[in-house]
């Protein structure tokens, strides 16, 4: 996607042709920064302190990571370390060992001479497939959009998203505003009421970013608003991403994802999920087996922002000495998704509707 004329991704090869550069998400929405990744420690820092972020761009991320492993250490220790080393950075989006694993693939069986090569071209097609899969669940999730601008012409399509679905947190596109930033650009009435999603306020800080950027309508609002929102007919869809979703079709995304869904299903509001197969954990029925990112107490006890002069400052917010629990993830059982969004089609959350499109 464009920022202020100029194309970007969220993950790129740098002209050198072996650094990798990165837009550091944790200087947003103050800055538009750019880190460069030299070595396998800088990619597992940049995941587990959340310059990048996102499922679909953590794979990605995980997937250079292991090419600039490869060029340090080729061996099969190197290998194997490399790859423990990025799983062990974020537990719950499923892209991350999805990634590791096609890169491990396809560099096992190739002398260590060649793997470093071999991992720098499969980590280009990860994330130009990304970018592929994305465009293609816009164009089928547009659709539903349409549909409401069809029966009430001439109002917006009021949608309600939640955390940062967007192209930062893919390759491009986005995963649940693929099918927003079509819509815009088909001339459809877009507005969209973006979760500030504490405590990291992916919303506030990268969601509304972007959309600002692309002068899409929206509206920032606390997380506890969407309950009122529904019951107050100012939603007409919800539309979130997934960091796994299980084979029955259960979701895990971000902390907060389950309470809209209950409230969407109380007012009668379509809850949408754009999964991409790549969030598919076909090892999992369950939602509840998935491991629940907990993430340090401070992100809830300070709100932590960018000043503008590259600092990063956190204040307060929790009374000094309370505890506090900081669980990142919460698992939205398939029976409150009204469908899942894909690049093969919109399905049903369940088995049947995930093997309807997929071969597992
Ligand atoms: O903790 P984050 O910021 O990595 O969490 C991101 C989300 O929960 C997104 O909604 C999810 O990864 C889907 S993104 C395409």
């Amino acid at each position: 996607m464009t920022v202020d004329g100029i194309h970007y991704r969220s993950i790129w090869l740098d002209d050198d042709g072996w650094s990798v550069r990165i837009i550091d998400q944790t200087a947003l929405p103050v800055e538009l920064r750019v880190a460069r990744l030299t070595d396998l420690e800088d990619a597992a820092a940049a995941i587990s302190d959340m310059l990048v972020r996102g499922a679909p761009l953590i794979g990605a991320t995980a997937a250079y990571g292991l090419a600039l492993a490869l060029r340090a250490d080729p061996g099969d220790g190197g290998l194997a370390h490399a790859g423990a080393r990025l799983l062990a950075t974020r537990p719950t989006a499923v892209n991350l060992r999805w990634a590791v694993d096609r890169v491990t693939a396809a560099v096992r069986a190739l002398p260590p001479a060649e793997r470093a090569a071999a991992a720098y071209d499969e980590a280009g097609r990860i994330a130009d497939e990304d970018v592929e899969r994305n465009r293609r669940m816009g164009e089928h999730g547009v659709a539903l959009i349409r549909e409401v601008a069809r029966r009430e012409p001439g109002r917006p399509v009021n949608i309600l998203t939640h955390c940062n679905a967007g192209w930062l947190a893919t390759v491009d596109w986005g995963t649940a505003t693929s099918p927003i930033y079509l819509a815009h650009e088909e001339g459809l009435p877009v507005h969209v009421w973006v979760d500030e999603t504490r405590p990291r306020n992916q919303g506030a800080a990268l969601t509304a970013w972007e959309l600002g950027h692309h002068a899409v309508p929206h509206t920032v609002v606390v997380d506890n608003a969407g309950g009122h929102l529904m019951q107050t007919g100012q939603v007409d869809l919800c539309l979130v991403g997934t960091d796994r979703t299980t084979a029955c079709g259960d979701v895990v995304n971000k902390i907060g994802t389950y309470l809209k869904a209950l409230a969407a299903r109380d007012n009668g509001v379509p809850f949408y999920v754009a999964a991409p197969s790549s969030s598919i954990d076909w090892s999992l029925e369950d939602g509840g087996q998935v491991p629940i990112e907990e993430r340090a107490g401070d992100e809830v006890a300070f709100v932590t922002g960018p000043t503008g002069d590259g600092r990063v400052e956190a204040v307060r917010v929790v009374a000094a000495g309370s505890p506090v629990a900081n669980p990142a993830f919460d698992v939205t059982p398939a029976r409150l998704v009204t469908a899942l969004i894909t690049e093969r089609g919109v399905t049903p959350a369940s088995r049947a509707g995930l093997l309807r499109l997929f071969d597992r």
